[in-house]
């Protein structure tokens, strides 16, 4: 079926969910960062998104930008890192995070080319705006769709059904990318077409769905949408 909307996934997708530790520790008084930012960061955002599937399973939801804090807290405890001025400085960088370098060519050629564009992601509405804002990319985007008009996180089918609600468009329509191959393997299930981002290179999650398509970049994705 012909694609004709192409919705992305934030953290970790468009946005570099790394960058905020990497920022802090190169700013002066980042020192006591410099030789564990990359081990934080990991620690963060499995945390974040452990914490994200917890709350939905026992429907204890609280936004993304509490969580987000909570696992920042676990992660600066395990490194050792009682700061609240640094907590609150990486909070900050979070909602300012550096988009990949090709996301901005990359949706200008989806909109040249006549598709319709989102982000649909667990991130509060407040995060979103700051961080598409911050990296230029608003009015690149038609929609941008935040589970907290469903109060629940992905992958609950109730936040994929934001995209037809808003579109009006089938599942199948719908080209859906993402860096999380839980989120993109779980999307596939709901009956939407996937991509996974995978950077790192890491192996298909063991789910009952596989996502689409693999790519190791943004880049081919406006391609992609064409030939589907
Ligand atoms: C999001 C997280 C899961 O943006 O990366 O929804």
């Amino acid at each position: 079926m012909t694609i004709t909307t192409c919705v992305f996934d934030a953290y970790g997708t468009l946005f570099d969910v790394n960058a905020a530790a990497r920022a802090a520790a190169a700013e002066p008084g980042g020192e006591a960062l410099a030789a564990i930012w990359p081990r934080l960061a990991e620690d963060w955002r499995r945390n974040q998104l452990e914490y994200s599937w917890l709350r939905a399973i026992t429907g204890a939801h609280a936004d993304f930008r509490q969580v987000t804090a909570e696992g920042l807290d676990w992660a600066m405890e395990a490194a050792g890192l009682a700061d609240p001025a640094l907590h609150s400085r990486l909070m900050a960088l979070y909602d300012n995070l550096a988009a990949y370098a090709e996301v901005p060519a990359m949706l200008a050629t989806l909109k040249a080319q006549g598709l319709a564009t989102a982000i649909l992601s667990n991130g509060a509405p407040g995060m979103l705006a700051s961080a598409t804002a911050s990296a230029g990319i608003g009015d690149l985007l038609d929609a941008t769709l935040s589970v907290e008009s469903v109060g629940i996180f992905k992958p609950a089918p109730q936040v994929y059904d934001l995209v037809g609600q808003h579109f009006g468009c089938a599942p199948a329509e719908v080209l859906f990318v993402s860096s999380n191959g839980w989120d993109a393997g779980c999307a596939t299930g709901y009956g939407f077409t996937t991509a996974w981002v995978n950077r790192a290179g890491l192996p298909v999650d063991r789910l009952p769905w596989r996502p689409a398509h693999i790519l190791p970049d943004l880049h081919p994705i406006p391609d992609l949408a064409r030939r589907l």
